[in-house]
């Protein structure tokens, strides 16, 4: 199945923010686009440090990005790697389920959907605020 015109606008900007990256050690530039419910887009790109441990995945960028700005309203993020379509990360998961709740997670290849998923269904029993409120 195709992505639809607005999901391919999305996975565009990813894909342009992927030129961003700065991935000298694993060779895989990723960008990530992020859509806030006002109709925003920020981005972001991994960038790499030779100390390995400090690499901050193109997700968590453009999340702190948006978030920094003044955006934390997120309702959809899209992501392009020059490998096959990769879901995010753990840590990524956990980040999105702080802004997104329970956003739809679109994997796609090129222009091709390979997969969608709840958050909930990448992360099931996540640590969130409920947690800290009691
Ligand atoms: N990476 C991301 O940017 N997002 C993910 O969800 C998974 C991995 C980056 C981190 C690192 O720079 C490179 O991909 C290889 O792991």
């Amino acid at each position: 199945m195709p992505l639809t015109d607005d999901e391919l606008a999305l996975y565009d900007r990813a894909r342009g923010a992927s030129a961003n990256a700065h991935a000298p050690y694993s060779g895989l530039p990723v960008g990530a686009a992020l859509l806030t419910d006002g109709g925003q887009v920020f981005t972001g790109a991994n960038i790499e440090n030779a100390s390995f441990g400090l690499t901050c995945c193109a997700e968590r960028t453009a999340i702190f990005t948006a978030v920094s700005a003044g955006h934390s309203d997120l309702a959809a993020i899209a992501v392009h790697a020059e490998a096959e379509s990769a879901p995010p990360c753990g840590a990524c998961r956990q980040l999105l389920w702080e802004f997104c709740g329970d956003v739809e997670v679109v994997l796609a290849h090129e222009t091709a959907v390979t997969a969608r998923y709840g958050l909930s269904a990448l992360l099931p029993h996540p640590f969130d605020a409920r947690l800290l409120n009691e």
